[in-house]
């Protein structure tokens, strides 16, 4: 890890995290109550760990699948180019589905991801955000399940990585010497 930027104080810690998370997983189980099974499609690769937080929340029937989307490289900023590298398993024609993302900077990949997945005719489609930077945002998204506004700084921790490392942090933390 020569070079890589450490981890800075603390913005959101895993206590907040996990009682926002009980907050969220309360109002989508009674969103849901009605209309399942829900299908939780995970934003690979930071949101594997709010994912597997946020699940255990939930007390309806859910299925899990995932999608690896690509904006960035392994800076820090957007190129406004997303690429699908890994597509969903399943056909979600007909079916409730709860796109889960770990940050919403720009919004250029949710409102990618979210046109991409419209146009497979899900019977609703619904985003949560752990994270989300309204001051970086360049198009408007609707976010119906937000954890946590944070201010414009790089953050890692809780799934989220800086080039790989960092997304083995409990607690999420401000970059330090953010390039
Ligand atoms: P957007 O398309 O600009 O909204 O970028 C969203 C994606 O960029 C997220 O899914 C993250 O993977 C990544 N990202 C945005 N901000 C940060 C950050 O502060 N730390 C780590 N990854 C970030
Ligand atoms: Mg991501």
């Amino acid at each position: 890890m020569d070079g890589v930027p450490k981890p800075g104080r603390i913005l959101v810690s895993s206590e907040a995290i996990d009682r926002r998370l009980g907050e969220l997983g309360a109002r989508i189980t009674a969103d849901y109550r009605e209309r399942n099974p829900l299908l939780l499609v995970g934003i690979l690769r930071g949101a594997f760990v709010v994912l597997s937080d946020l699940i255990r929340r939930l007390e309806i029937p859910c299925e899990v699948d995932f999608m690896e989307v690509s904006s960035y490289g392994t800076g820090t900023s957007s190129s406004g180019v997303v690429r699908i590298l890994k597509d969903l398993e399943e056909d979600i024609t007909g079916r409730h589905v709860l796109i889960v993302e770990d940050i919403i900077d720009t919004g250029l990949t949710l409102s990618y991801l979210r046109r991409s997945l419209l146009a497979r005719n899900p019977a609703s489609l619904e985003i949560f955000a752990l994270l989300s930077k309204p001051s970086r945002r360049r198009v408007e998204i609707e976010v119906k399940y937000l954890g946590f506004e944070v201010p414009d700084e790089f953050v890692v921790g809780y799934g989220i990585d800086y080039a790989g490392y960092h997304r083995n942090l409990p607690d999420i933390h401000a970059l330090l010497d953010s390039p």
